[in-house]
This record gives C-alpha cells, structure tokens and sequence, in this order.
C-alpha cells in the first residue's frame, strides 16, 4: 500500500474527527469508555504513520466544547485516559522529534490534566518533526470568537484609527496559527458532519469520511485515506486540469 503513495505528494496538514468509540463499544456489548480506550491505540498508529510519511501537521480531535454535555463519570473517564495517554506517550512523540499543540478552551479543563500537558508542551516545545495538534475543549464557532476578541482589543489599544480586519489577521489570531490549513479532513463512523471543527481552516479542505469507527482506524485506513487524496483535483474555485 506505501508503494501506491507519492511521497511528494503528502497532504502537509491531515485532521481527524475521532469518532465512533461509543458505537463500537455498543457493538460489542461494552461500555462506552471501552471504546474510547481502545481509541487510544488507533491514535497510537495514526501519529506514528503520519510522523513516517514526513506529515507537516496533525490535527486530532480529542474532546469538543460540545462534548460537556455527556454524563459526568464519561467526562472523568476521557480526562484520566488522557492523562494516561500522555504518560505513556510523550516519551516516544519526543523520540520521533513531534511538537505537541492544544487547540482549544485549554485553561477550562481540570487542573491534573492541564498539568500534564503543561508537561507535555514543555518537553516537546523546541521539536522540529510534525506538530501533533490535540484539540481539547475545542469548538470552532469559540474560537472564532476568541479570534475577533483579540483583534478588537488589540485595536482598541492600540488605537487603531480606521479597524479593519483581513483573512490574514483572522488567521493569525487563530489557535493553528503559523500552520497550514488542513488539506485532508477525515472523520471515522460515517457521520457526515464536521461538529463545530476548524470551520475557518477547513474551507478548501479534501473530506473523506470511512463507516469504520475510530477504535477500528489503522494504518491502512489512513495510506487509503491519502491515497484517495492523491487522486482528487482540487480546483479552489478554477478550472480543473483539462479545463473542464
Ligand atoms: C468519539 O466517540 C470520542 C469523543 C467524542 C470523545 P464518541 O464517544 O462520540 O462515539 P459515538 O459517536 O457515540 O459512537
Ligand atoms: C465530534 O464527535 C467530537 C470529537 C470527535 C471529539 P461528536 O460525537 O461529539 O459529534 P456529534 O455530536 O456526533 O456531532
Ligand atoms: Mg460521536
């Protein structure tokens, strides 16, 4: 399946709506945090695979501001799983060079787990391999508004006499910053929504979408996921190759 791959061709940012942990759980007469245990290890294989292939950026979508809502013994649970991720982890995505981000309302999660990840950020901040984004506590439409906030304040401060705001100042503001947009967006489950994610990046994102939940995800999903990609015409609003 590599061999089918155009290592020049690499999509340079991949993001991915984690999602199905609770169904495959059901299916198997689990309870749903056994799906979002078992998670954990497709996410083991998709950031070792993507740091292979040479990716510049991957995005995980781990918890969304929207994910509040369910009961609180699953929101313990998601926390200490991602404390034990961590601890388990950061190790080897130090190893392999990748720099570790949180998109997302981060000072809103409890304290053990910021601190983690403070732990986390700290040891990886000067890797120069991918940069692995998780997005915790994340939801588009806030960041959005955190963006316009800054911006406005930074303004008014600075006493800006004639505001005016551009796609580049917006972005700037953004929590990807200094990235590149996502070219490949995928999401596991067969949903086909994109639940409040990166909603300003994703604009000329390629979507794939596979019905394998996410606990299924391997390797061969995701070299599938950029082999389709490496097959698309992305024509940003123009003409495609042949004119048509
Ligand atoms: C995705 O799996 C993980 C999180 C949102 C934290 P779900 O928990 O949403 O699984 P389904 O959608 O109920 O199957
Ligand atoms: C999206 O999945 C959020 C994450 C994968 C973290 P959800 O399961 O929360 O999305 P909806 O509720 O089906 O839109
Ligand atoms: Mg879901």
């Amino acid at each position: 399946m590599l061999a089918q791959i155009d290592i020049s061709k690499i999509p340079r940012h991949v993001a991915v709506i984690m999602d199905g942990n609770g169904r495959w759980a059901r299916r198997r007469h689990l309870p749903r945090i056994a799906g979002h245990r078992a998670g954990a290890q497709a996410v083991h294989n998709t950031v070792e695979i993507c740091s292979q292939l040479g990716m510049r950026v991957l995005t995980l979508y781990a918890f969304s501001a929207e994910n509040w809502k369910r009961p609180q013994r699953e929101i313990n649970l998601l926390m200490d799983l991602l404390r034990e991720y961590l601890r388990r982890e950061l190790g080897e995505i130090h190893k392999n060079n990748i720099r570790l981000q949180i998109l997302g309302r981060y000072e809103q999660l409890p304290q053990k787990v910021r601190q983690d990840l403070e732990d986390g950020l700290r040891l990886t901040a000067k890797n120069t391999g991918m940069v692995l984004n998780v997005a915790l506590n994340y939801g588009a439409r806030a960041e959005l508004v955190d963006a316009f906030n800054a911006i406005l304040k930074g303004m008014l401060d600075g006493g800006v006499r004639e505001p005016e705001v551009t796609e580049e100042i917006i972005a700037e503001h953004l929590s990807t910053r200094g990235l590149p947009d996502p070219d490949l967006l995928i999401r596991t489950s067969g949903e086909m929504r994109v639940s409040n994610f990166l909603l300003w990046q994703i604009a000329y994102a390629e979507i794939w979408v596979t019905e394998t939940c996410w606990p299924d995800f391997t390797r061969r999903h995701l070299l599938q996921a950029v082999i389709d990609f490496q097959k698309r015409e992305r024509r940003y609003g123009g003409l495609g190759r042949n004119g048509s």
